[in-house]
C-alpha cells in the first residue's frame, strides 16, 4: 500500500489519454523523441481487462515512464486492474473523470463521476490499498451547471482525503447532455485561472493543466505555475513538438533529433511489427504529422494515406513517401 503522498514521476510534460491514438505505437514514437515525457495509455475499462479476450495492458518496454488510465467506478473490479498493472510495471493509475461520452455515462464513469467524489474518493481507496505506484486523477473543472470553483475543490479534497495528491485537470468543463466528445473538446470555454487558482489553494498537491496547448511556449508559461502540462490532439498532429520536450523543458543538453533521425529510428520497430504478421497502416496512421509544417508534407501524408493500408504494404512506403517529399 502507498504510504507517501509524494511520487518521483516527473510530470513536467505528459501526452494525454486519447482513445485510438496513443497506442502503443505511437507511444513508441514519442517516446523516441523525448526521454522525460510521461505517456498515458488510451483509456481502458475494467471491464475490458476483466472480461475482455485481449492483452489490454500489452506496451513496450521503451515506453517508461507510462500510466495506465482506466475507466470504471467499482472500486472492487478498478483494484483488480490496478494491481494486474502494476504487477505488469506500470508506473501509475490514473481514474478518468473527464470523459464525457454517453456509453461512458451508461457505465457510471468518466466525467459524470465529478458529481460523486465519495465513490471517486472510494475508487482511489481501493486502488491505493493494492499498489505501491501512484494512483491519480484526470478530472475537468465541472459538469453541467456544477462549474463553480467550490464545487471543484469540493471533489479535490473529498479525493485528496482519500490519498490521491495528483490532479491533471482539463481546464473546461464537460457538458454532458447535448454535446459530443468531440463538442466537448472544443465548446465549453478553456479557464486556465480556475486550475491555477487550484494550485494556489492546494500547494502541496501536484496539478497538471491540460486542454488547447499547441506549443511549448505555452507549456513554459503554465509551468510557471503548474507542476505540469499535459498535451493531446497537438502532441498527436504535430508529434515532432515532442522533440524539444527534454532541452525545452527539463533541462536536457541532449541533441535534438531531427525529423529523418526520429524515422530512422523508428524504422527497426515498424519492421520487427511487419515481420510478426502486423500492418503498415496500424503504425504509420501515427506517423503522418511527423512533417507537419515542413514543404512536401501535404505529400508525405497523401501517400502514406493512400498506400499503406493495401495488402502487403511494407516499409518501402514509409521510404517511397519521404522521397517523394523533394520530388
Ligand atoms: C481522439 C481523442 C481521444 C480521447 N480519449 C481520451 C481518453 O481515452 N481518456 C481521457 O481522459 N481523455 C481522452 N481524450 C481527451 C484528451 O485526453 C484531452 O483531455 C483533450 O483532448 C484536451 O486536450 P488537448 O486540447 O491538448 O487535446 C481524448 C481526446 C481525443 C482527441
Amino acid at each position: 500500500m502507498s504510504s507517501t503522498l509524494t511520487s518521483t514521476i516527473n510530470r513536467t510534460f505528459s501526452i494525454a489519454p486519447m482513445l485510438d491514438w496513443t497506442d502503443r505505437h505511437y507511444r513508441y514514437m514519442a517516446r523516441l523523441m523525448s526521454a522525460e515525457l510521461l505517456l498515458y495509455t488510451e483509456m481502458v475499462t475494467t471491464g475490458a481487462i476483466i472480461h475482455g479476450k485481449g492483452d489490454y495492458l500489452a506496451y513496450n518496454s521503451e515506453e517508461h515512464a507510462l500510466a495506465l488510465q482506466l475507466g470504471g467506478s467499482n472500486a472492487h473490479d478498478l483494484a483488480i486492474c490496478a494491481k494486474l498493472a502494476a504487477d505488469r510495471g506500470y508506473d501509475e493509475i490514473n481514474l478518468n473523470v473527464g470523459c464525457p461520452s454517453d456509453r461512458v455515462q451508461n457505465g457510471r464513469f468518466g466525467a459524470c463521476l465529478m458529481a460523486e467524489p465519495k465513490l471517486v474518493a472510494e475508487c482511489v481507496t481501493a486502488m491505493r490499498e493494492v499498489v505501491d505506484i501512484p494512483v491519480t486523477v484526470k478530472t475537468r473543472i465541472g459538469i453541467d451547471e456544477q462549474d463553480s470553483y467550490p464545487f471543484l475543490t469540493e471533489f479535490v479534497e473529498t479525493v485528496r482525503d482519500a490519498g490521491c495528491d495528483t490532479f491533471i485537470v482539463h481546464a473546461r468543463k464537460a457538458w454532458l447532455k447535448g454535446l459530443s466528445p468531440k463538442e466537448n473538446r472544443e465548446i465549453p470555454p478553456l479557464d486556465y485561472d480556475r486550475v491555477y487558482q487550484l494550485k494556489q489553494d492546494y500547494p502541496e498537491l501536484s496539478i497538471s493543466i491540460n486542454g488547447g496547448v499547441k506549443s511549448l511556449d505555452e507549456c513554459r508559461t503554465h509551468l510557471t505555475k503548474l507542476d505540469g502540462v499535459m498535451v493531446g490532439r497537438e502532441a498527436y498532429q504535430n508529434p515532432y513538438m515532442l522533440a524539444e520536450v527534454d532541452q525545452q523543458l527539463c533541462g536536457s543538453d541532449r541533441p535534438v533529433l531531427s525529423r529523418d533521425a526520429v524515422l530512422e529510428k523508428f524504422i527497426p520497430y515498424i519492421e520487427k511489427h511487419l515481420q510478426s504478421g502486423g500492418r503498415l497502416n496500424h503504425i504509420s496512421r501515427h506517423m503522418t504529422g511527423l512533417f507537419q509544417g515542413e514543404p512536401g508534407s501535404r505529400v508525405w501524408r497523401r501517400y502514406i494515406s493512400e498506400n499503406a493500408h493495401k495488402p502487403g504494404a511494407g516499409i518501402e512506403v514509409i521510404e517511397q513517401a519521404r522521397k517523394n517529399m523533394s520530388i
